[in-house]
């Protein structure tokens, strides 16, 4: 039996993917989410995690870019996982050496396009939009120091019409995520040497 995986999720808003990977994994034997780090003070992700009972940590962005103040954080969770869920810092190199391939970020488009600097949220879903896609969907991949360039992990695509907004467009992105998300993770924790 593998020992139990100690996941750290770090988001900066909403939460809505925090809170489904929280519960995907509350009673799994496998992993379990051991921590919550949040840039951003009063962001919803905080009081999710809180509600569930996940500890929560408020960083902003230079005690997140300290070493000394993040990786002793980690360390004192156990952390062995970390899943970029909705986070909008850049990640140090520091962090990137520290979990070597052991941190994810989910990309709400079809990377290698509408990726990038600046492009989060609603501003890829309009991105998408302007370009008259006829798929969107998301791409989950590893981190490293060049933003939303990693290696491919996986991609779920939807397809889009013409009457499509940014809205429905957005809707339809993140019923996926709500989907295939937490299972993505699952197999990559699955992969993972001991
Ligand atoms: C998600 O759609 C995620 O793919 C996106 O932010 C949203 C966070 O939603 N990430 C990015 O845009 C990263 N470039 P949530 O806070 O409700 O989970």
């Amino acid at each position: 039996m593998k020992p139990m995986v100690n996941i750290a999720i770090f988001a900066s808003g909403n939460g809505s993917n925090c809170e489904n990977i929280i519960n995907h994994f509350a009673h799994s034997p496998k992993a379990r989410v051991a921590l919550v780090v949040c840039n951003k003070p009063g962001a919803p992700v905080v009081g999710r995690a809180q509600r569930l009972g996940v500890p929560t940590a408020v960083l902003p962005r230079a005690a997140f870019n300290d070493p000394a103040t993040l990786l002793p954080l980690l360390k004192r969770h156990e952390v062995d996982f970390i899943v970029l869920a909705g986070f909008l810092l850049m990640v140090p190199a520091y962090l990137i050496q520290a979990y070597p391939r052991a941190i994810i970020n989910i990309h709400p488009a079809l990377l290698p396009k509408h990726g990038g600097k600046g492009m989060y949220g609603r501003h890829v879903h309009e991105a998408v939009w302007a370009a008259h896609e006829r798929l969107t969907g998301m791409t989950v991949h590893w981190v490293t120091e060049q933003c939303d360039c990693g290696g491919i992990i996986a991609q779920y695509s939807v397809p889009l019409t013409p009457a499509d907004t940014p809205a429905t467009i957005a809707a339809k992105e993140h019923e996926l995520e709500m989907k295939h998300f937490p299972q993505v993770i699952e197999a990559v924790i699955d992969a993972m040497p001991q």
